[in-house]
């Protein structure tokens, strides 16, 4: 018998006193600058609070939501300004930093890193305070993050050493280069507020852009102790950040046509309206990561053990608040209450508690909308026939939310559709494999889908038709994104563009070229230019 119920939940929340002295955060930390045109730019109106997704218990026998600080909230003419000093540093491609050698570049983000690594503890801390990831997921986040950054410097060594040298081709002599496009406005999501705002952020401005970064809703104050390090590791103007809510100053900055690369991990339906408010669209690019909805098809001869487990992580891994999260399981009828008693019963297994706990696998959601969206998804679910088949599935406390397995869960539901990003697990059922496929086939989502089983025959079959559906097909395992160095892709309202160390390079830059006919006049020329290192573009050094 499950022992989770409102008051065990409620006591998994600490006393203020009962946290461990080395994940406090010293004092609350209420940001009152933001960074424009490489100054600090001080801000005395209205502010955002911060509540942390951790509650501790009250005096009066309550629990709530922990401050932890405020951030600015700043309107059109700040973001305008953020925009301008973009703009101007970028300088129509004359600017220090898209005329600077990669070399240079590299160098200003090798010292950015180093920077940033000394800020380690407190950025972790942040990353668990503000969105309730857990200690060693945070500390993955931020370590893969440097290792992202590392392993993008290495490639654009790579494709600019590639590039160091002339091409011949019908009597043209030509050099081709990579080069950047111009001002890009980077904004990322809260589960993943620093690893994924830096996998578009860091390749844009190694390729010689210039940026507006707006940090995601929650998830603001983790940036605040890199600040410094962004005005002082690159020039003034090529890095600049707005607090602001999206909805009133991203449009508006749009509207401008000042932006040309809209960098957005979030959704789809506010994608699409960014992208229609810039007046020339052709001009716009578009580095997209969106909603999903990943499936994991289980076929009737899956290895149970195996299936399970990489279901749990699928599904609940940070509490199902991952775009690859599994957020639907479709079940082969014959053994899916088999594999419904053994998740279930793994499920049971999960430790529940605050994010510093060691082991800990669900932590609290980021805000009291999010529990109230989930006990939705599940009474609407259940006034359609669903039960919850795990003991205490859907108890919640505040902020904190015991994990509901959802069956049977139909067309007609939320949880069909909809993607529920959280601690919910809908589990549907196939007799035909064709019911399978379908699901994924007339879904608006394409990112990827899992398939468990071992008949080669039939998952060979499968694998076919769902790499023209999603752009990654796991065999025996969830889904997930990295390596860092795959390819991270979606179809349909998934995503727009690929994510990877050398994909991103791609994307935030364009190919342009030097050409000159074949001549002893322009072999002279060519010569004069590289030996006297009279240009950055043309030349023929190497960087090791
Ligand atoms: O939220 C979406 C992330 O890109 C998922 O990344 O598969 O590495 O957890 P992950």
């Amino acid at each position: 018998m499950s022992t989770i119920d409102f008051e065990t939940l409620k006591q998994r929340f600490p006393a203020a006193a009962d946290i461990p002295e080395e994940f406090r955060l010293a004092s609350p930390i209420h940001q009152r600058i933001s960074l424009v045109d490489g100054e600090f730019v001080n801000w005395d109106g209205a502010c955002k609070t911060v509540l942390s997704p951790i509650c501790v218990q009250q005096p009066d026998g309550s629990v709530q939501q922990v401050e932890i600080g405020s951030y600015p909230v700043m309107g059109d003419t700040e973001s305008e300004a953020a925009l301008d000093a973009a703009v101007k540093a970028y300088d129509s491609g004359r600017g220090e930093w898209p005329t600077m050698a990669v070399a240079q570049r590299i160098a200003c983000m090798q010292d950015f890193i180093k920077r940033m690594v000394a800020q380690r503890q407190l950025i972790v801390n942040l990353i668990m305070w503000e969105i309730g990831k857990s200690l060693a997921d945070s500390r993955k986040e931020f370590d893969r993050t440097v290792e992202y950054m590392a392993a993008t410097i290495e490639a654009l060594k790579e494709q600019d050493n590639s590039n160091s040298r002339f091409i011949i081709a019908e009597g043209t002599i030509g050099q081709i280069r990579r080069t950047p496009l111009g001002v890009v406005l980077c904004m990322g999501p809260y589960n993943y507020p620093l690893n994924e705002t830096f996998a578009t952020l860091i390749p844009a401005l190694l390729m010689g852009n210039t940026v507006v970064f707006k940090p995601p809703q929650y998830g603001t104050l983790l940036f605040y102790p890199l600040l410094e390090a962004f005005r002082d590791a690159f020039p003034k103007g090529v890095i600049n950040t707005i607090y602001a809510p999206g909805a009133v100053v991203v449009p508006h900055m749009l509207a401008t046509g000042k932006i040309n690369v809209l960098a957005l991990i979030g959704s789809s339906k506010v994608a699409d309206h960014l992208k229609k408010q810039h007046p020339k669209s052709h001009r716009l690019r578009a580095i997209l990561g969106l909603d999903a909805k990943n499936a994991a098809i289980i076929l009737p001869d899956a290895d149970l053990d195996l299936t399970v487990k990489e279901c749990l992580l699928g599904a609940l891994s940070f509490n199902g608040q991952r775009c690859t999260a599994l957020k639907m399981l479709i079940v082969h009828e014959s053994i899916v209450d088999a594999f419904l008693a053994r998740f279930t019963e793994a499920l049971g297994k999960l430790k529940v508690g605050m994010p510093w706990e060691t082991g800990v696998n669900i932590t609290p959601l980021p805000g009291l909308h999010r529990t109230a969206y989930m006990t939705d998804a599940i009474d609407d679910a259940r006034a359609l026939g669903a039960h919850v088949v795990n003991d205490a599935g859907g108890t919640f406390c505040q902020t904190l939310f015991y994990p509901a397995v959802v069956y049977p869960v139909k067309e007609g539901m939320k949880l069909y559709r909809e993607e529920q990003f959280g601690p919910l697990i809908p589990v549907t059922t196939f007799s035909d494999i064709e019911t399978a496929l379908e699901y994924v086939i007339t879904s608006d989502h394409g990112q990827q889908v899992s398939i468990f089983g071992s008949d080669p025959a039939q998952i060979g079959e499968l694998v076919d038709p769902l790499v023209n559906q999603v752009c990654r097909v796991n065999l025996n395992c969830q889904c997930q994104r990295g390596p860092d160095v795959f390819p991270f892709a979606g179809r349909k309202d998934s995503a727009e563009g690929t994510l990877s160390v050398t994909d991103a390079l791609r994307a935030f830059s364009i190919r342009s070229m030097v050409a000159a006919k074949q001549t002893e006049d322009s072999k002279a020329l060519l010569d004069a230019i590289v030996n006297d290192h009279q240009s950055k573009f043309v030349n023929t050094g190497f960087i090791f």
